[in-house]
């Protein structure tokens, strides 16, 4: 695995755009695993900038999303594909037809993970595989607990990270409680994979996750498995790991 550990969450935002840009560049139809949260904002925004001054070209592009809550609309603003929309898809030149989000509308979300597993089938697999990390070191949305040979499945949300994703809604209660997710077996199948970390909230996850046993109770750790894992952190979450090393 590399690692790097960078000043602050700019510079780790840079630095994930950057190894994102080479992916995009040296395979213009790359199929890019992509991923939400707060972490990953930094760099999309770096990645518009570079593709506005015409150093990055998205046309042929296949993007592939982590995750989506049950129950939400598209445009729901809390959505993961209204997220996209906003951080990356409305920016670039990127193909709609060419970006897929599971619907959190599907009437039957199971079917929806069945074809969003045939979706990823279908495309030859995913390139790289960005991702952030919960507090709880979870990744997607694969909560402790989960069966690690899962690919796109349902989910049923950890308190933790109901409680974790509150700030973004109106009140706890209206944060969705289910979610489809790829599962750990989908995200190890990626070829290669960009972890992100910011904030010392998270340092305890990334220590136990790389320093601890490869347990389904920390699902990042199955990344120590995967042969092909950048890590690319902030002090704040990797200063822990680093003095362990
Ligand atoms: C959510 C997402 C994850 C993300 C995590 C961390 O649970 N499903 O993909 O990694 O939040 O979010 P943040 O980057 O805001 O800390």
């Amino acid at each position: 695995m590399k690692i790097y550990m960078t000043e602050d969450y700019q510079a780790m935002s840079r630095k994930a755009a950057n190894i994102l840009s080479a992916q995009i560049i040296l395979k213009p139809n790359s199929v890019l695993g992509l991923a939400t949260g707060s972490t990953p904002v930094g760099m999309y925004k770096q990645l518009v900038i570079w593709y506005e001054k015409g150093d990055l070209d998205f046309a042929e592009i296949k993007t592939v999303n982590l995750d989506e809550y049950v129950g939400l609309e598209p445009t729901h603003e809390q959505s993961y594909r209204h997220f996209m929309q906003e951080h990356l898809f409305d920016h670039v030149n990127i193909n709609p037809a060419n970006t897929n989000v599971p619907d959190g509308l599907a009437a039957d979300p199971k079917a929806e993970c069945d074809w969003y597993n045939q979706v990823i089938h279908r495309m030859g697999g995913i390139d790289i595989q960005v991702l952030g990390m919960g507090r709880n070191g979870h990744i997607g949305f694969n909560e402790p607990g989960d069966a690690f040979e899962l690919e796109t499945h349902v989910v049923d949300l950890a308190e933790s990270t109901i409680e974790a994703n509150a700030r973004f809604f109106a009140s706890r209660d209206d944060v969705p409680r289910q979610a489809m997710s790829m599962g750990i077996k989908s995200i190890m199948m990626a070829k290669k994979i960009l972890l992100m970390v910011s904030g010392e909230d998270k340092a305890d996850a990334v220590y136990k996750a790389f320093t601890g046993p490869v347990t389904p109770q920390v699902p990042a750790s199955i990344l120590q498995l995967h042969p092909y894992v950048t890590l690319v952190g902030d002090k704040a979450a990797l200063g822990k790991l680093m003095e362990a090393k």
